[in-house]
């Protein structure tokens, strides 16, 4: 079965982790997150990658798509070496500009099927709130200000154009999420539900 592909996309602090968990519990997807899986490398011990990583994530910039890339089809090859039932996934924080876009074009566009994007749109303002919260707690080194603004800028000038994009093509299914965790889950559901 060829894998079928939702990406997740939406600022920092949107939802998109939340969010994928709560689709993980109540539906057959496995959630990949680009940021979760660049983490995990940057700490992986003999990785080659460990320095530049923390510097672009200190800057809020996106990471070269070769390295990124490689983490995605390695987690999604290993998912469904151990189940090939697990070909449904969502793929959260990418593509987060034109260079992840061609990455996934160039390497997976015919090992893969992109069926929509889920879009979690909110405020900079919201974004900014939650990861400053979230920042009391989550030992990340980018939830302070400082970070955040370039992560925002980065949102703004790489991201939108992505999301444009797709929208263009008719693949975008945008949920507001300034809302509850709840809330924005029930949204989600019912784009969920009407997609199969
Ligand atoms: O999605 P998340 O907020 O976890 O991403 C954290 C950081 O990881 C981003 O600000 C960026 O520096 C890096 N990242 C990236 N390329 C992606 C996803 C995340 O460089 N596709
Ligand atoms: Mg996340």
């Amino acid at each position: 079965m060829k894998p079928q592909v939702v990406f997740v996309l939406g600022g920092p602090g949107a939802g998109k982790g939340t969010q994928c968990a709560k689709i993980v519990e109540n539906y057959s997807y496995t959630h990949l997150s680009a940021g979760d899986l660049l983490r995990e490398e940057r700490g992986r011990e003999g990785s080659k990658f460990g320095q530049l990583i923390d510097s672009y994530i200190k800057e809020g910039k996106i990471v070269p798509v070769e390295i990124t890339i490689n983490l995605l089809r390695q987690a999604m090859e290993k998912t469904m070496e151990m189940d090939p039932q697990k070909y449904r996934f969502l793929i959260d924080g990418f593509p987060r500009n034109q260079n992840n876009l061609e990455g996934w074009t160039a390497e997976m566009n015919d090992k893969a099927d992109v069926k929509f994007v889920l879009f979690f749109d909110c405020s900079n303002e919201v974004c900014i709130n939650r990861c400053l919260e979230r920042g009391k707690s989550s030992g990340r080194t980018d939830d302070n200000r400082e970070s955040l603004e370039k992560r925002i800028q980065t949102y703004l000038q790489s991201t939108w154009p992505i999301i444009e994009l797709y929208e263009k093509q008719g693949k975008v299914r945008k949920v507001d999420a300034s809302h509850s965790m709840d809330q924005v889950f029930a949204d989600v559901r019912s784009i969920l539900d009407k997609e199969g």
